[in-house]
């Protein structure tokens, strides 16, 4: 089974990947750092622990650093309220006042190097935790078999015009990490608005009837308001990509590029600035998914959510 490492700031779609991860009989889970990204810390690890208590996880969650490398934090509150998880019908209850105990970036490195060359590094926020256990265990970096990140994107972004949330948040990490000579696998925006959820989706998780599918139809139906009060335009789905691939990895197409974090621009501040071109002025780093079958990917993420909470 691939062992799997999952870095994460719930956050909604990072839920689902939960979820997606969870109930993979092929994946091995050994652990999940949580970071400050959709909303502070304090935040998003009381919600990883209320998603852990609902669903009955079964891996250990661990508190993430606090604040970017350079310390000024970027949240996405204004968007998804204070609770960075929003939904239009009941809200989790809360879980566990904590969880594992350690700082993440500890466990992190602990995990890779119990397991050299076999961790599968599943991002799907800011990298600050990531940066963070390369720093203090560069070591590590040799021993990490691939990053499947969401984040960035080789066209336009959704924080700023030009980047994505989860590069904005902490582009200078982003950028040791993309330079640490780790494989790199990117799931950005481009590839993300080929799979789009809508108030089909919402009804159709709705119409499972059951306590838990109600509760996260809820949740589903918010998130699909993101983009129009009344959901009536169409929401890509973007965390759950990346446990969709593990699963599913047929339906993507990647191409290979130098990735580069854009640190200094007035307007292109955390830009993934994608190299296509051959020959390039630099090494290959990341290979960039660029097509997907996009209604086969939310047909399965709807499948394997229906049966999860029926
Ligand atoms: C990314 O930003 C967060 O808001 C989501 O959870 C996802 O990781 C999308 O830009
Ligand atoms: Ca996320």
């Amino acid at each position: 089974r691939q062992k799997i490492w999952l870095d994460t700031d719930p956050g909604f779609d990072d839920w689902l990947t939960m979820l997606l991860l969870n109930s993979n009989p092929d994946i091995d889970w050994l652990g999940v750092s949580v970071v400050a990204g959709n909303a502070p810390v304090d935040i998003t690890y009381d919600n990883a622990l209320r998603i852990k208590a609902n669903d009955a996880l079964d891996v250990p969650i661990y508190r993430g650093c606090d604040r970017p490398l350079n310390g000024v934090i970027e949240t996405a509150q204004r968007i998804l309220g204070d609770s960075g998880m929003p939904t239009t019908g009941a809200v989790l209850p809360p879980g566990a006042a904590t969880d594992a105990p350690g700082d993440a970036v500890d466990a992190l490195i602990a995990a890779v190097r119990a397991h050299p060359g076999q961790i599968t590094l599943i991002a799907i926020a800011p990298m600050t935790n990531l940066a963070t256990a390369l720093q203090r265990a560069p070591d590590i970096a040799g021993q990490i078999v691939e990053i499947i990140m969401m984040g960035g994107s080789s066209d336009q972004g959704n924080h700023t015009a030009a980047a994505e949330f989860n590069v904005f948040a902490d582009p200078e990490a982003a950028d040791q990490v993309f330079r640490a000579g780790i494989p790199m696998r990117m799931f950005g925006l481009n590839l993300c608005r080929q799979l789009l959820v809508t108030n089909a989706e919402v009804e159709r998780l709705r119409a499972v009837g059951t306590p838990r599918a109600i509760t996260l139809a809820g949740y589903l139906e918010a998130y699909v308001r993101i983009r129009s009060s009344d959901g009536s335009v169409p929401m890509p789905m973007y965390d759950p990509v990346v446990a969709l691939y593990l699963e599913a990895p047929q339906l993507f197409q990647f191409l290979p590029a130098h990735v580069a974090i854009e640190l200094k621009g007035e307007l292109t501040r955390g830009m993934t600035v994608c190299e296509f071109r051959v020959p390039r002025r630099a090494p290959v780093n990341t290979q960039v998914a660029h097509l997907a079958d996009g209604p086969a990917a939310i047909e399965l993420l709807m499948r394997r959510l229906t049966a999860i909470v029926a």
